[in-house]
């Protein structure tokens, strides 16, 4: 047995903490922000950190414009301005796809080439990471990838569209800001769709197949202020304790995967994600049930664990993934987040290739329970239809 913790990152939480946040970082001279398209310049955000650059002598670039499902050649365009604008610390701040450009943009910065060769496919990657990445700061918007407390970070192949992540412990940010005023700005659409994701990643993290002491007690932890949380941040925006605690549960889940990684929900959401551009969270949602299913007689008691967090769970294994699916099922439909693939709009999906892809994803072998081919095909035609099994 052998379980290890490796954490680097200074996690801070405070509302109202972007007006501070040169305080906890108070060696820069050159600040390189990124963010996504218009959330936080109309908020009022990034004049909040222009005010703070100009008062303490900071030179501030913004790069804006970082959509979901970040392209391979949008992040290394990013890295180019970055470059020419000589930056000795990074801010990623924005949902999760900010943060991970942010992340790509630190570790290209210091370790050269393309972000893509660092991605590995079958196997093997181009380059690899062997440089410290330039200080990184996240403040995560959205309560959902955990990519503040990653070793993570996902990006999509321009062309080939396929969608998949890179791991070291470089990635890890120097410091993460979890500021629940942030939290409280997002609509109520992408407080439904990240929380899937941060139950996701919770659930995932908690029963993977390389679970440790660390990572179960991680993952639980994130799963129980989850399921405290999401109900109430959905409910009540302005309750900024309970935003706090599910950034944290968010944050926390994070901690777990980057222990474990992900396994199957994650895996077969990639695809979704990198082919057809479906949101993250809505990605993983969508996968979460089947996956649940398909592992139920894997994973011990912990699906009667996690079903008891939101009041239901014991019995039979059976009974229990029932128990966590019917209260997935009942906060899917309070969120109008739909779960049938099919309701998207998307045509026909090649379910060969995005079967194919899912596989290509390393985190899969991670899961639980070995998966085939045909495994996979079939949790695809269910995630199709929105059923479970
Ligand atoms: O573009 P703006 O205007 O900023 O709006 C964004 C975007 O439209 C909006 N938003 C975010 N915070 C907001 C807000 N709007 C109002 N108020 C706020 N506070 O939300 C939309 C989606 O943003 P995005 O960053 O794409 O969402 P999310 O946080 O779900 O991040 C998804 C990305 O993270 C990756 C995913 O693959 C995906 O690319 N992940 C990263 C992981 C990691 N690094 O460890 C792990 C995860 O499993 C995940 O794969
Ligand atoms: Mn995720």
């Amino acid at each position: 047995m052998k379980s290890r913790i490796f954490y680097p990152t200074e996690v801070v939480i405070e509302a109202g903490g972007h007006r501070n946040l040169l305080s906890y970082a108070p060696n820069i001279k050159r600040l390189f922000a990124v963010t996504g398209h218009s959330a936080m310049e109309k908020a009022g955000v990034l004049d909040a950190v222009r005010a703070q650059c100009a008062t303490a002598g900071v030179e501030l670039c913004v790069h804006k414009g970082i959509s979901t499902n970040p392209l391979h050649t949008d992040v290394d365009a990013v890295v180019e301005a970055c470059r020419v604008f000589g930056a000795d610390t990074i801010l990623g701040i924005g949902g999760g796809s900010s943060i991970d450009v942010a992340k790509m943009v630190a570790m290209v910065m210091t370790n050269g080439g393309s972000c893509w060769d660092y991605i590995s496919i079958g196997g093997k990657s181009l380059r690899k990471i062997e440089t410290p990445t330039l200080p990184l700061i996240a403040v995560p918007t959205t309560s959902g990838t955990g990519s503040e407390s990653t070793p993570y970070a996902v990006v999509t192949h321009a062309e080939t569209k396929m969608k998949k992540g890179m791991g070291h412990s470089f990635l890890y940010p120097e410091m993460a800001l979890l500021d629940p005023e942030l939290l409280a700005l997002m609509p109520l659409e992408q407080v439904a769709v990240t929380g899937f994701d941060a139950f996701g990643q919770a659930l995932e993290g908690y029963t993977s197949g390389r679970s440790t002491l660390h990572s179960e007690f991680y993952g639980y932890s994130a799963l129980k202020l989850i399921a405290e949380n999401f109900e109430r941040v959905f409910d009540c925006p302005e309750d900024l304790e309970a935003k706090a605690k599910m950034a944290w549960g968010a944050t926390l889940a994070g901690v777990s995967i980057g222990l474990v990684d992900v396994n199957l929900a994650h895996a077969m959401s990639h695809p979704l994600s990198g082919r057809y551009n479906i949101q993250h969270g809505r990605a993983v949602a969508l996968c979460t049930a089947p996956a649940i299913w398909f592992n139920r007689a894997h994973v011990g008691d912990k699906y009667s664990q996690a079903a008891a967090l939101f009041g239901g769970g014991g019995g039979s294994n059976d009974e229990s993934a029932k128990s966590l699916i019917k209260a997935f099922y009942r906060l899917a439909e309070k969120f109008g987040v739909s779960l049938e693939l099919k309701s998207y709009g998307l045509g026909d999906v090649d379910m060969d290739a995005v079967t194919t892809d899912a596989l290509e994803i390393g985190a899969i072998n991670t899961n639980v329970r070995p998966v085939t081919f045909d495994d996979v095909r079939t949790l695809f035609s269910h995630v199709w239809e929105g059923r479970y099994a």
